[in-house]
């Protein structure tokens, strides 16, 4: 482990000196952007290769911004799959505007596509493998900003605003000077064929004698479905030729047969097929510019709507043909919305400091607000898209924007209730305007709940966020015919519902029965905490099915000298026992995992695993190594040890000694080698996908010292890796500070705390302790001590 950390740590100061030349604002003080690397989680733990990545997104884009631009890139290796486009080791095939961040389920996007080229010799416009190109060196990425320079001389830098890109193209001496505008362009999916998404149709109409052009493009199938986007591009000089191409649709993820052929026209425009065609040709054009040219630059901007809005978001968004005014306006939006809401006088530590601010940088790129851009439905609420997923993101990083970004956490709430009223359901994971996929319950409502019981108001109307979980909690989804689950209607709700009504669990007929059932107990928990306030009737319904995780409880099953884990069970009654590794009736982690996410009642749990010594030390075994035997994939696990720090639903397992009398030290000593062990800076630097922000929340909610329960008003106290930081928290921006007085690399236990001026004795806040800013003065220490001499957190969920 340790000749892996050292490798990883040079890397970064490699990368340090050579690939982060980005333009630093003299402001440094208030310029926190000097602390993110957006390479951060691009790789994996080799950093030439993208296989095992966190798959997460380098190029420029605004906090929630619609355009994500970066370079796609060759990868042909289906386990690795350039998810987010980029990967270190790839040729690029093009530039383009749409992507997602950090996730490894089927690829999105990587549409509307733009390639600079030096010749046409050779080419087959419709083939990306005969006009790829490789790169020189490592591209370079800053907040706001990237640069790919390719072997044959081209360089291409970068620039995002909120629904337009901007990019730079220089030419070297010699050559043509050519931009390929590639509409079929798109990432293909080689890991799940199945979610892959293929180009259907487009339209490219030239404006300006070639200065412009715009258009659309119809994508389907994919992970979500299918999803038209329209383009308006501007370049700031007229080409001396252009010429539309088009070519026979050929099937997805395969090139071109030899007898192909590519037609060549001048327009007066060009379609791939009738509009509402399937399978139009696969068109573009390309523009060539005059010899003296050595740069060309290029606007556009997309649209869900209309090309009038794609062309009305370059006039508005980018007014300047300077391609470092986008850049300063895209660094000052993330200093002011994201970074300066979380500032430190403790800077002595740039490596620590890059950690926690790149993991803020990812944790505030998805959901994409695409408020006014819906074309599914007109609303007056906001609309958000790229939940990809939910089921990653309710752990911790929905409750993060609850405290810092209450008018964000709105907007997503409203938006997810706006989706239940217009599709029927609110989504657990949602791509290109689509609920995409259910990985277990209907996580939504956990997000829902979360809001509610830390107050947020607002804009929110409760009744209909009520119904919308009880959508969920009665009405079993219609089947959806997914060919990878048949179990299970996955595009919404609870599947396995009619289960769940009868029997109080669910059955082996339904996928995942054994994950199914703690997620489903956590949802009714959530309708329970909601329904106690605005449908009292319901209250005690739900809270008692929070409870039936206890059903599937099964004594029998035992390893390691434990006894009792959650286990499948059938129709009649019966226990069906399994190996606590056995996979097969969970998603993504081991029944030895499963069966400690219950937090809203973790006082059953302690007395079900036989009392508070025995959870110890069935918590202490979680952690040691080489004791998980079973393999739970690529991508999904990380570590040896039977908790998993690379996937979601081991996220609250090490904190569960907060609920042990006495035992917060042992929370605090798993979090420190946790994040010790599994985050560094440099490419290497996450554990596993990042998740869309999920995996880098759940490490800074740990620098700073908490952890929040979800579902309820209440956060975990751990241990701060900054002697003094604050945050601004609530819709009043108030300030939290926390200061840890002897913080250093042995000294991070806590001796004693004080809460807003008092002596705390407890191992948890609630909301209202901090939502409206205060206090948190920590006095650490190398020694473990037994401060947290009060009540343990609550377990409300204890019937
Ligand atoms: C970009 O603009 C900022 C602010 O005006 C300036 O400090 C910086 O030097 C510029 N960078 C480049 C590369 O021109
Ligand atoms: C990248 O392109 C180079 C030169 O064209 C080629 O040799 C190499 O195999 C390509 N690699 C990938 C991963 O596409
Ligand atoms: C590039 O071409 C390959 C081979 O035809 C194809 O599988 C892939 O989908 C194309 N990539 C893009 C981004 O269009
Ligand atoms: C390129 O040459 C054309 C004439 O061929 C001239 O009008 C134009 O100004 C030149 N552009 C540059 C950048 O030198
Ligand atoms: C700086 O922080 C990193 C990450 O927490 C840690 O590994 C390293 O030991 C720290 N360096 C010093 C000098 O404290
Ligand atoms: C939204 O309203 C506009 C303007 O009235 C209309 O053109 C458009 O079709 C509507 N969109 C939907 C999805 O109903
Ligand atoms: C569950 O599966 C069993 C065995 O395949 C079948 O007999 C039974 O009808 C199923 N039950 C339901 C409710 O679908
Ligand atoms: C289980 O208990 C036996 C007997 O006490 C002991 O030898 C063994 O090491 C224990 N296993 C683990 C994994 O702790
Ligand atoms: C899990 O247990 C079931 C039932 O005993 C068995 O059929 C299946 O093969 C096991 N799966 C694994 C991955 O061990
Ligand atoms: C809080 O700060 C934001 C800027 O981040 C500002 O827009 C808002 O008006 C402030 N709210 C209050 C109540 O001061
Ligand atoms: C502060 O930490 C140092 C070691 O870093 C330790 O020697 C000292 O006892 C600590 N002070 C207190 C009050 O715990
Ligand atoms: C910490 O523990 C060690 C060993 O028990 C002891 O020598 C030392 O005095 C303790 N330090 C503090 C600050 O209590």
């Amino acid at each position: 482990m340790a000749d892996k950390i050292i490798s990883r740590l040079s890397f970064f100061l490699f990368l340090a000196s050579v690939s982060i030349a980005a333009p630093v604002s003299s402001d440094a003080a208030s310029d926190w952007t000097v602390y993110v690397d957006p390479f951060i989680g691009t790789a994996g733990p080799d950093p030439n290769s993208g296989a095992n990545s966190g798959d997460t997104f380098p190029g420029p884009t605004l906090p929630f911004g619609v355009v994500k631009l970066g370079p796609d890139t060759t990868e042909f290796d289906p386990s690795t799959n350039a998810f987010a486009g980029y990967t270190p080791d790839g040729n690029v095939t093009a530039f383009t505007c749409f992507h997602e961040c950090g996730i490894g389920g089927g690829s999105k996007y990587g549409v509307v596509g733009h390639m600079p080229l030096l010749t046409l010799e050779g080419v087959n416009v419709l083939d990306n493998m005969t006009y790829m190109q490789p790169r020189k060196g490592m591209d370079r990425a800053s907040v706001g900003y990237y640069r790919s320079d390719f072997k044959n001389g081209i360089t291409t830098e970068l620039a995002a605003s909120r629904h337009a890109g901007f990019i730079q193209y220089t030419f070297p001496a010699g050559g043509d000077r050519i931009v390929l505008a590639d509409v079929s362009h798109n990432l293909p999916s080689l890991a799940e064929f199945i979610k892959s998404q293929t180009y259907s149709n487009g339209q490219l109409v030239v404006t300006d004698g070639g200065r412009g052009y715009h258009g659309w493009g119809v994508w389907r199938g994919g992970w979500g479905s299918d999803y038209q986007i329209y383009f308006c591009n501007e370049f700031d000089s007229t080409p001396e030729s252009y010429q539309y191409f088009s070519g026979p649709w050929n099937a997805p993820d395969s090139p071109p047969s030899p007898s192909t052929q590519v037609f060549f026209s001048n327009g007066p425009g060009i379609q791939g097929g009738p509009e509402g065609d399937d399978m139009g040709n696969r068109i573009g054009a390309v523009f060539k510019f005059a010899e003296n040219t050595t740069q060309v630059k290029s606007r556009i901007g997309v649209s869900f709507i209309s090309v009038e809005k794609a062309c009305n978001f370059v006039q508005q968004e980018i007014p300047s043909w300077t391609l470092n005014d986008t850049v300063e306006a895209a660094k000052k939006e993330w200093n002011d919305d994201v970074f300066s809401k979380v500032t430190t006088t403790d800077k002595k530590n740039t490596t620590r400091l890059t950690m926690f601010y790149s993991g803020l940088y990812r944790g505030h790129q998805m959901p994409s607000d695409r408020t006014g851009e819906n074309p599914k439905w007109n609303s007056s609420e906001p609309s958000y898209d790229d939940f990809y997923t939910l089921w990653d993101t309710f752990r911790c990083l929905n409750s993060w924007y609850l405290l810092v970004q209450p008018s964000r956490a709105e907007g997503m709430v409203r938006a997810l209730i706006d989706i239940w009223r217009h599709v029927g359901f609110a989504p657990d994971g949602r791509s290109g305007n689509f609920n995409g996929k259910v990985q277990g319950g209907s996580n939504a409502d956990n997000v829902l709940a979360d809001a509610y019981v830390k107050g947020l108001r607002g804009g929110i109307n409760w009744k209909d966020g009520y119904a919308t979980m009880r959508k969920d909690a009665e009405v079993t989804p219609p089947p959806n015919h997914d060919p990878e689950d048949p179990t299970c209607a996955n595009a919404d709700g609870r599947c396995a519902l009619p289960d769940w009504l009868e029997y109080g669990y669910i059955t082996p007929n339904f996928s995942s029965s054994v994950s199914r059932v703690v997620e489903y107990s956590l949802n009714d928990f959530s309708l329970s905490q909601v329904a106690k306030d605005l449908a009292p009737q319901d209250y005690q319904k739900y809270l008692k099915r929070s409870g039936n995780w206890k059903h599937q409880w099964n004594p029998h099953m035992t390893q390691y000298n434990f006894s009792g884990f959650l286990g499948p069970r059938n129709a009649d009654g019966t226990l069906i026992t399994i190996d606590p590794q056995n996979t097969s009736y969970t998603t993504e982690g081991l029944p030895w995992e499963y069966s400690w996410t219950v937090p809203h009642d973790i006082e059953s749990l302690v007395s079900i695993m036989g009392g508070p010594e025995l959870t110890e030390k069935r918590l202490d075994i979680m952690f040691v190594p080489n004791l998980r035997t079973a393999d739970l994939g690529v991508g999904v696990a990380s570590g040896t040890t039977l908790y998993n720090p690379g996937n979601e639903p081991s996220f609250f397992t090490p904190f569960i000694y907060n609920y042990l009398p006495g035992k917060q030290w042992k929370s605090v000593r798993q979090s420190r080698i946790n994040i010790n062990i599994n985050y560094f800076t440099g490419p290497s630097g996450l554990p596993g996908n990042s998740d869309a922000g999920a995996l880098d929340s759940w490490m800074f909610w740990q620098m700073l010292g908490l952890y929040p329960v979800v579902t309820q008003d209440v956060y975990l106290i751990l241990s701060p890796w900054f002697s003094d930081i604050s945050v601004t928290v609530g819709a009043n921006n108030a300030t939290l500070r926390i200061t840890a007085q002897n913080l250093s690399e042995e000294s991070f236990y806590v001796q004693s705390l004080k809460v807003n001026g008092k002596e705390w004795n407890l191992n948890w806040l609630t909301h209202a302790d901090i939502a409206n800013g205060g206090h948190l003065e920590f006095i650490l220490g190398p020694n473990t001590t037994v401060w947290d001499t009060g009540d343990v957190p609550p377990s409300p969920g204890h019937q």
